[in-house]
């Protein structure tokens, strides 16, 4: 007999399951302390939650987010279970790439408000013990940043070597075949000394070399001003483009084009050289100095890749972020059960991510359409229970859809305007948090510099702090249990039944204490069998479960996409 949730009380368990230990991998320097008696650190245990400080909330109705918006946030956060924030770059900058075009590192752009403000931002945010990590970008700086300006001004200036500048191959041809991946050459002449500059990105973000060891450390500089500001890390943008080959080595090219029309070129001689991990090493040294924490945009391709940003005795980053799990585009217990084992088994503590701001939501990647409340839990329920730090983007904790623009004249993303239709850029994952039902989702009193997706009428923090059954509430729920239960917050990575292409269960166990998963990712109804007497757990009790899912027995029953967590003990 199927009971509800609530009537479930002990649930026996009888799982069998393949013991897998898990390398609980956290050797971290000595400048770190630790927070229990594992060694683990706060970053460890901790819940993290990107803002993109324009769509966030707008505290001087300009329809643009600002500090003081964050700040007057900071209650809600606390109350979601969120312990650090990661702010996209609120800078001074020109705007072209929103903030990753950065023409000043040590100042807040008036858009966003004063240092006085981030001070204010800072200290509200201690008060509460949440920790704000901010976004370095390191690869390049904004073509207006007075670095650049000095270095493009002659061929002897103070700051010329601060750049990649280079010869092209003769009158129109630049240096090499290398392009930009937001479209064209990667090379830009400048007239004023007939060289050509190099930029991974737009051309307004000319890349640093970092072959100077000035540069090293005007950066490291940098995040050492902001640490005595009371940062407690940063989120490193886009490391894999640090170097490139000094031997400007032109790339492979495949068939076919992009959607900019460039040739696919394969970024052999422009990514992840071995000389990136050289300089992370001593960013770590300087982040380790104030107990920091680095998070990293790694695009790796596989564990071994992932392996080498941890670096050897995990000397680099801390969180290098996982996006091989964002690369599961739909809802698939092996897939998702393949990609959580491979980065279980990495050399350092898994990172889990299911969106950000360059990526689309995970509301609709995975929801069919009609289940997309209750996919949005089954995704809350995997990436906030496994063994990691997870980071939350704002908004998918009230289920909010990517909105992409359906005219290119409302595109804002220059990406989407240059690539458009086939890139649609990426407004769509950008637009403003809906707080509430009225007007602009209660983010601005002024027209936002997004439009407010409709969905705003249902999709609220409001509305949805009232309702029990709400995404909001579950995701509430979750974070209170992820920061009290022990087996969630240390415990090792089992999985279970892992031949179940529909249900994806696992097992966190610590010491004596356990926790089963149960999640399912088919639009049917499951019922799943658990014996998990060989690991020695022989009663469960029901922690939380969404909709009809309900357990009997060793049975468990999952509702089309339903979820089941209860705890073990033996
Ligand atoms: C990173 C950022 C992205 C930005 C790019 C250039 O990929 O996440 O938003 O456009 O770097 O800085």
């Amino acid at each position: 007999m199927l009971m509800s949730p609530k009537s479930i009380r002990v649930l026996h368990c009888a799982l069998c399951l393949t013991v897998f230990l898990a390398a609980c991998s956290n050797k971290s320097s000595t400048a770190n302390k630790a927070v229990d008696a594992e060694g683990h650190q706060w970053w460890q245990h901790a819940v993290f939650y990107e803002i993109y400080p324009r769509s966030f909330a707008d505290s001087n109705n300009d329809g643009v987010g600002d500090l003081n918006g964050i700040a007057s946030k900071l209650d809600y956060l606390k109350d979601l279970g969120v312990d650090a924030i990661w702010i996209s770059p609120c800078f001074p900058s020109p705007q072209v790439d929103f903030g990753y075009d950065v023409s000043d590192y040590e100042n807040i752009d008036p858009m966003y408000g004063t240092l006085a403000d981030f001070d204010n931002l800072s200290s509200e945010a201690r008060k509460r013990g949440i920790h704000i990590i901010l976004d370095f970008v390191v690869n390049h700086t904004s073509d207006q940043h007075k670095w650049f300006l000095d270095s493009k001004s002659s061929r002897s200036a103070e700051h010329r070597d601060w750049y990649v500048w280079r010869d092209g191959k003769g009158p129109g041809q630049p240096p090499n075949n290398w392009t930009s991946t937001f479209g064209g050459s990667a090379w830009q002449l400048d007239p004023t000394t007939n060289q050509y500059f190099y930029h991974y990105f737009y051309v307004q973000q000319p890349d640093l070399n970092w072959r100077n060891p000035a540069v090293k450390e005007a950066m490291f500089d940098v995040t050492r001003w902001w640490y005595k500001r009371g940062v407690s890390g940063f989120r490193l943008d886009a490391v894999d483009t640090l170097y490139e080959d000094p031997n400007l080595t032109d790339n492979p090219i495949r068939p076919g084009t992009n959607a900019f029309g460039d040739p696919f070129e394969e970024k052999k001689y422009t990514t992840k050289l071995p000389e990136v991990h050289e300089a992370l090493r001593g960013l770590r040294k300087v982040t380790d100095e104030y107990n920091g924490v680095l998070i990293g945009e790694t695009w790796t391709a596989d564990i071994a890749e992932l392996n080498l940003y941890y670096g050897q005795g995990n000397n680099e980053l801390q969180l290098p972020m996982d996006f091989l799990f964002t690369t599961v585009n739909r809802l698939s217990a092996t897939e998702f059960r393949k990609q959580i084992s491979a980065v279980d088994s990495a050399s350092g503590w898994p990172t889990f991510v299911i969106s950000n701001h360059d990526i689309a939501r995970s509301y609709d990647r995975y929801g069919d359409g009609q289940h997309n409340d209750q996919v949005a839990k089954l995704m809350a329920g995997l990436y906030l229970t496994l063994r990691g730090t997870p980071i939350l983007y704002y908004g998918e904790e009230i289920g909010m859809k990517t909105t992409p623009p359906t005219r290119k004249e409302d595109v804002k993303d220059p990406i989407g305007q240059t690539g458009w239709p086939k890139e649609k850029g990426r407004d769509g994952e950008r637009t403003p948090m809906q707080w509430d039902s009225s007007d602009n989702g209660g983010f601005s009193k002024a027209a936002p510099w997004l439009p407010v997706p409709d969905t705003a009428r249902t999709h609220n923090v409001a509305d949805e702090l009232k309702d029990p059954n709400s995404v909001f509430s579950f995701y509430k729920k979750l974070l209170s249990l992820r920061h009290t239960n022990r087996a969630l917050m240390d415990g090792n990575y089992t999985p279970l039944n892992e031949s179940d292409q529909n249900v994806l269960s696992y097992l966190r166990a610590y010491k004596d204490q356990g926790v089963l998963v149960a999640l399912n990712m088919s639009g049917t109804e499951q019922k799943v069998t658990f014996d998990l007497r060989k690991q020695g757990f022989s009663s469960a009790q029901f922690l939380l479960a969404t909709g009809q899912s309900s357990a009997s027995g060793s049975v468990v029953t999952l509702e089309p996409y339903g979820v089941l967590i209860a705890q073990l003990s033996k």
